[in-house]
């Protein structure tokens, strides 16, 4: 079955840009400059970028620009995934299998899948950036997070110019990681992701607190995906700044995942410690709690920020370098390990050298 959007360019020879400003293209706002620049409409363009020697270590791909720090100059070629096509390659019960080209906006097809009545991605509502983004870090919210409903992806080897598929288990998928965080950084251009959904009557992931406490105070007891969606789009919209007002890049850094009996200590410090479950002795920490605890939300030292509703999430208020935005990160990770002896990874990624 085919549906609506299918825009598959034939131009097989793509256009090179030089030295092109990126600062359209991050949600930062923060403006970084590619030696070359292409859009990538076709996966036969990167064959023939691959077969005219262009491809290889010096080139990075991007999405959306949605979890990326640019600092300095980032990577000679820099090629944009804007190959978009969706179809729905197999439906068979209740099952949908659907195959999504990697240019794909996320959201676009979240809200898509919820219309058609196909449940499985509706709590992964308003995350922006791209389909093909997505299983980098394997996006998660409210409750699911991408493997839940992953099957393969299919991408393109910049370093060999083979197309290879890669299943759930050889993605090597955890809490914001991916193979593609590891021993394959940088090595794939995802090109396109199938995902399983399903039919009616859906298996309803409800039981994140604020979208618990969304349903009920709209007296909605038995929540449909359509519910879903428009809970979690609601509470997003309410506690992260859009990227269209205030340039962020959602969460900086990870939860830390850290042993049970640091919560025990933290609890006998404070009195409440929100907490999630993780493998088995393990407990998320919320990072947003801990950066708060020390004072850092919302603050402001110039251009950059932590935002008022929200100190997990940095901002540019508006001329921020990445240098800037990195120095406060650094500074807020300094605070959380001086207060609390706990390190914080960051979960964007940062691209390009500077001092
Ligand atoms: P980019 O930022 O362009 O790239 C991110 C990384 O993926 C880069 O390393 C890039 O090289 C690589 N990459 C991108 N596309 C491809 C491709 N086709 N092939 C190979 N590599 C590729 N994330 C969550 O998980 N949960 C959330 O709830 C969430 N909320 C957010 C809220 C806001 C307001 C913002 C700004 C961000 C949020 N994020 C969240 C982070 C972000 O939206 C996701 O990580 C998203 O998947 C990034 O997509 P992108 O297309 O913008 O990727
Ligand atoms: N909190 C504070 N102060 C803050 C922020 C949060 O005390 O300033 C505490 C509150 O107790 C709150 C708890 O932290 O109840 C959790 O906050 P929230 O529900 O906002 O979620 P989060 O842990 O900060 C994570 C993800 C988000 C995702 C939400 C919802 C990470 C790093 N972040 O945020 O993902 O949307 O849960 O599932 O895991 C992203 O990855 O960019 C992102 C936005």
């Amino acid at each position: 079955m085919s549906l609506n959007y299918k825009d598959v360019s034939k131009t097989v020879i793509p256009e090179i840009q030089h030295n092109v400003n990126l600062r359209p293209y991050n949600t930062l706002n923060v403006e970084a400059y590619a030696d070359r620049f292409v859009a990538i409409t076709d996966p036969d363009q990167l064959t023939h970028l691959y077969d005219q020697s262009l491809l290889g270590k010096d080139t990075w791909v991007l999405g959306g620009g949605s979890n990326v720090l640019f600092k300095g100059r980032v990577k000679p070629l820099v090629l944009k995934n804007e190959i978009r096509f969706l179809e729905a390659v197999e439906e068979s019960g209740r099952d949908i299998r659907m195959t999504v080209g990697g240019g794909n906006d996320w959201h676009r097809l979240v809200k898509h899948c919820v219309e058609q009545g196909w449940g499985g991605i509706e709590n992964l509502a308003l995350i922006p950036g791209t389909v093909g983004a997505a299983p980098i870090q394997n996006i998660g919210a409210y409750g699911v997070e991408l493997k839940d409903v992953f099957v393969s992806l299919s991408a393109f080897d910049l370093e060999t110019g083979s197309k290879r598929i890669f299943h759930s288990r050889d993605c090597e998928f955890g809490y914001r990681d991916s193979v593609f965080k590891k021993e394959y950084k940088g090595r794939f251009f995802i090109l396109s992701v199938t995902l399983k959904l399903r039919k009616p009557p859906h298996t309803i992931n409800s039981h994140y607190k604020s979208l618990e406490e969304w349903l009920e105070n709209n007296h909605i007891d038995r929540p449909g995906i359509a519910d879903v969606f428009r809970g979690v789009v609601e509470i997003r919209t309410s506690k992260l700044p859009n990227p269209a007002d205030l340039g962020n890049a959602g969460s900086f850094f990870k939860n830390p995942v850290l042993p049970a009996s640091k919560l025990d200590e933290l609890k006998n410090a404070y009195d409440s410690v929100p907490s999630f479950p993780a493998d088995e002795g393990m407990v998320k920490i919320p990072a947003g709690w801990l950066i708060e605890k020390t004072g850092w939300k919302g603050k402001r030292i110039g251009n950059v920020g932590t935002y008022e509703n929200q100190a997990l999430v940095i901002v540019n208020h508006g001329g921020a370098t990445g240098d800037e935005i990195w120095a406060l990160a650094i500074s807020i990770r300094e605070s959380v390990r001086n207060q609390f002896g706990i390190e914080l990874v960051p979960e964007v990624n940062v691209i390009g050298t500077s001092s």
